[in-house]
């Protein structure tokens, strides 16, 4: 797999987080649905993982996570009891970010940087996130090296991307995106092409020296239909993010076609 060329990245908005309309932390702004309808499924499942199954210890355990934000999934983190670090290109979400923490009383170390040149020494973390960033990446198999080697043997790499399916054309491009009718997010939030099959994100991290544990895939808690009309409600200005992210949420599912996580362990040098 190769960087994505110019052509397409160019289609792709990164720059609408340093906008300063983009205020993360605000119900009634649209990347708050990352707390309401998309922290719950990730969260939980990371918890599950991590502590549950693997039987790990956040205690004096150092955390990362790229492509932090407005600092959403790097507050759960730091209240999973990691020393917490988070790393973004954008300013303005950054500065978010640190004065949320601040407000909250909450320690985390936010910096200014990129997913594919992490400005830290080799195995400084013990898990490093990754969530809703791998496609908004120019370079993916560069961060996907960058995050291997920042991680200590053993050490745990959470992530969450979007499939590139016809299904995923049609939901998260067409409805969530583009189709006046029902769309809630901004149109180049996302490009389809840069969009991640799991065949690709795998193989990505066997190459990388990780062992590749599990992907699990996620679903609307509701119907298509029922999905499409809390959307309209929206649209129509019935609803603000505010009822639509009480009401519409993201679930563990079999199905892969959307929305999708998982979780790889970075191998020690001698074994294969
Ligand atoms: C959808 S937001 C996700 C924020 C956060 N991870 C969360 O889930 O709450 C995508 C983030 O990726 C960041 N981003 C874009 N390109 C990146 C890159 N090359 N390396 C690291 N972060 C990047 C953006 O600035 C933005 O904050």
């Amino acid at each position: 797999m190769k960087a994505v060329s110019d052509q397409i990245y160019r289609r792709i908005d990164n720059d609408l987080y340093n906008a300063k309309t983009n205020t993360w932390w605000e119900p009634q702004n649209v990347l708050y649905l990352l707390k309401t309808s998309i922290n719950p499924v990730r969260v939980g499942y990371a918890k599950r993982k991590i502590f549950d199954e693997l039987h790990f210890d956040s205690t004096g355990k150092k955390a990362l996570e790229v492509g932090c934000g407005g600092g959403i999934l790097c507050e759960e983190i730091a209240q999973m009891g990691f020393e917490t670090t988070g790393i973004d290109p954008s300013d303005h979400s950054l500065e978010i970010a640190r004065n949320h923490a601040k407000l909250g009383g909450l320690n985390i170390n936010y910096e200014k940087g990129t997913g594919e040149a992490l400005p830290y020494k080799d195995a400084s973390f013990d898990v490093v996130f990754c969530c809703d960033v791998l496609e908004h990446v120019r370079n993916l198999p560069k961060v996907i090296s960058e995050i291997s080697r920042v991680l200590k043997p053993d050490g745990i790499f959470m992530f969450d991307t979007i499939n590139r399916t016809l299904v995923s054309k049609v939901v998260a491009i067409k409805i969530w995106q583009e189709w006046k009718r029902w769309a809630f997010m901004p149109p180049k939030l996302h490009t389809w092409k840069m969009f991640i099959k799991p065949e690709e994100l795998k193989l990505l991290l066997l190459d990388n020296g990780f062992d590749f544990k599990e992907f699990c895939g996620t679903e609307p808690n509701v119907s298509i239909p029922k999905m499409l009309s809390f959307l309209r409600k929206r649209t129509k200005g019935v609803w603000t993010y505010v009822e639509l992210g009480e009401n519409f949420k993201l679930v563990e599912s079999k199905d892969m076609n959307i929305l999708y996580m998982g979780l790889a362990v970075k191998k020690h040098k001698d074994k294969s």
